[in-house]
């Protein structure tokens, strides 16, 4: 059942399908304070929820605020990342409670922080709350899942294996990363394009003298299956003479300062303007933009820097650099040095600079800071209705790094800048199911991390646990190690993983489809499945994928093995020098697992199958009739097997749902 309270007079969102009839507070089962909502916390509460955040599946203990932001540090004291994800679900003894914020501006959730068995949820004067109660955690999701809408489905090649890396600077680059992958056996689907593929950085470009062949080198590459992906930025680059920019500017596009004139800052081409998404005529413009890529060839994107970030804004810099001046020849002492210090380290997405442009959202002038957690929503957004407009039929894969609710039916989400830390492996597994919760089924983190250097080690256990995430990309920054699989000594260790990806590609994407055609989850926390199994709810590194598995992934470095909760009998499944082994059935309760570095492990429920394909080195190259099915148990249940054309949006469970058996 989902109630709707209103508060104040909240910016329209457009987060939730269809909002229902507005509750009288009386029926409110929270408190209301001055500026939010309070909830007493029973002690064994588990609080699940709030999407893309750092911290525990359960986010109790710690304070969380809704405020998209270019954040590399992902670390335990990190309170915001790039998305905004405000549900809750407040999971009891005999209690089910999920809670929605709606609300485009800043929200803060102190979960047990100021005071153990305290929420609080500062959210300001004006938001929705909807609240859902349900008697288990799986059928709360269920409801919030159908009130926010069907969550994007990518095109199948998207399930297969991506390589990136900031950046490939030449179309003979691209090619050489595809042979270093077909020349040892390792499969893949697609490589991206980070920005130095353009012209100075400028959206809608192709640098000519890198990428002089850029047509022929999509076409090229189509024909041995690689589809590329190129970046988009959310800053457009002042230029004059760039069709862009001038149409934008004529146009009145850009968002606006207090006086009116476009609000320049700083990205990665140096002074930039932002379209204003939330303008409707600005947002269709801006989406048709794609066409110039969508025309060469590409089918992919990913959106990227649409917090918006902000490197300076033209005006703040322009004070820095005047203050700075009273710092020359002083003796800086500690409180003056400091002050030196945070001065130029002040600059980038400062919280003054977003209150100081605007949008036209509606007609209307809102400043920014007041619809913040929107922008990264709109531009994605701007891309898919432009994608619906142009290619109606085809499926386009998209995804992007800001987010809020009700982005999850334009596009999927990265996770954004990672570090190559073993922790980073586990924060990943960990916010699978949060952002599930929250509409998010197409994720997936930088594999092998984003800033550092990568072990060979640490990239063959990332991609263990990678293999099962939709979206399956190795990607990392400049300035660090190169760290694609077949640059490693140990290839085939990276083949059996990879290999172990495309045999479980028929489960995993019939998983993906059934878990967004029914707004269920595809990773679920232990205590989804056993709620009433004390220690089933406190794993924190084990997952189930889809209904009939469950994966307890390594995570730290040196260990050939783990310890696994088994919440009930499951049969271990063990990819292994490129085959298939059947191991050990598993009773309930705790066991140590070998799992030496390159196996892939999976445990099979009692009473259910897994059906494996013969792999590929492309999803196309994938049978997905060939299958073969492992069981767990004697009495096993059939399998509905959800399999589609993977390109067009005819996407049903009653056509494309079929029931395999086990002889
Ligand atoms: C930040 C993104 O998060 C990262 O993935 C990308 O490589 C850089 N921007 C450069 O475009």
């Amino acid at each position: 059942m989902v109630k709707r309270f209103r508060f104040g007079a909240p910016i329209e969102t457009e987060a939730v399908l269809e909002k229902g009839a507005q509750q009288d507070k009386q029926q409110l089962s929270l408190v209301q304070t001055a500026d939010g909502l309070e909830y007493e916390m029973p002690d064994d509460m588990i609080v699940y929820g709030l999407g893309e955040n750092t911290r525990g599946i359960n986010k109790r203990g710690w304070i969380y605020v809704s405020n998209c932001t270019d954040n590399p540090h992902h670390n335990e004291g990190t309170r915001s990342l790039y998305g905004a994800h405000n549900f809750l679900l407040l999971s009891g003894e005999g209690q089910q409670l999920g809670l929605f914020i709606d609300t485009p501006a800043k929200v803060t959730f102190d979960i047990g922080y100021s005071r153990y068995n305290l929420l609080r949820i500062t959210a300001g004067q004006d938001y929705d709350l909807y609240v859902i109660e349900g008697s288990t955690p799986a059928q709360v999701v269920q409801e919030f899942r159908q009130l926010i809408g069907r969550s994007y489905i990518p095109p199948k090649w998207a399930f297969g294996y991506g390589q990136s890396r900031w950046s490939y600077l030449s179309s003979d680059e691209v090619r050489e990363v595809v042979r270093g992958h077909r020349e040892k056996g390792l499969p893949l689907d697609s490589v991206y394009l980070d920005i130095d593929y353009m012209e100075r950085y400028k959206d809608f470009t192709v640098d000519r003298e890198q990428f002089a062949d850029f047509e022929q080198l999509v076409s090229e590459m189509k024909q041995e299956h690689i589809h590329l992906v190129p970046i988009i930025d959310a800053g457009v680059k002042v230029e004059e003479g760039y069709d862009v920019y001038e149409e934008g500017e004529k146009e009145g596009y850009f968002c606006k300062d207090e006086e009116g004139n476009d609000f320049i800052v700083g990205v990665w081409p140096g002074r930039c303007c932002f379209p204003d998404m939330l303008n409707d005529k600005a947002r269709a413009w801006f989406g048709n933009k794609y066409k110039v890529l969508l025309d060469k060839g590409i089918d992919g994107f990913w959106n990227d820097m649409n917090e918006p970030a902000v490197f300076y804004s033209e005006k703040r810099l322009k004070k820095v650099f005047e203050k700075l001046q009273d710092y020359q020849g002083q003796n800086l002492d500690v409180n003056t040095f400091f002050e030196f210090q945070a001065l130029a380290a002040g600059v980038s997405n400062n919280e003054e600079d977003y209150r100081s442009f605007y949008h036209n959202y509606r007609g209307e002038k809102i400043r920014h800071d007041k619809v913040h957690n929107l922008f990264g929503y709109y531009m994605t957004r701007s891309a898919s209705e432009a994608f619906e407009r142009l290619e109606p039929e085809k499926r386009i894969l998209m995804y992007s790094r800001s987010s809020y609710i009700g982005m999850h039916r334009y596009a999927g989400i990265w996770q954004g800048d990672n570090l190559s830390w073993w922790s980073h492996l586990l924060m990943n597994l960990k916010m699978m199911p949060s952002l599930n919760m929250c509409g998010f089924l197409y994720t997936g983190a930088d594999i092998g991390g984003f800033g550092g250097d990568a072990t060979e080690d640490l990239v063959i256990r990332w991609l263990s646990f990678g293999v099962f995430t939709p979206l399956l990309r190795n990607h990392a920054a400049r300035g660090t190690r190169q760290q694609e699989a077949y640059r490693f000594p140990r290839t085939n260790l990276f083949q059996n993983v990879l290999t172990a990806r495309y045999c479980m590609l028929p489960y995993l994407y019939s998983e993906f489809m059934k878990a967004a055609l029914r707004s269920t989850m595809m990773f679920s926390p232990l205590g989804f499945v056993y709620p009433s199994d004390q220690t089933a709810r406190q794993v924190e590194d084990q997952l189930f994928v889809g209904e009939n598995i469950m994966i307890a992934p390594v995570y730290e470095q040196n260990a050939s093995g783990r310890t696994v909760y088994f919440p009930e009998t499951m049969k271990l499944l063990r990819f292994h020098d490129g085959g298939v082994l059947e191991g050990s059935v598993y009773e309930k309760g705790w066991a140590y697992v070998e799992m030496p570095l390159g196996d892939v492990c999976v445990f099979i429920r009692d009473g259910y199958l897994l059906p494996l394909a013969k792999g590929g080195s492309h999803v196309a190259e994938v049978d997905f009739e060939d299958l073969r099915l492992y069981t767990c148990g004697s009495d096993v249940k059939s399998y509905e097997y959800y399999m589609d054309d993977g390109e067009t949006k005819d996407y049903s469970l009653d056509k494309y749902i079929r029931i395999l058996k086990a002889e």
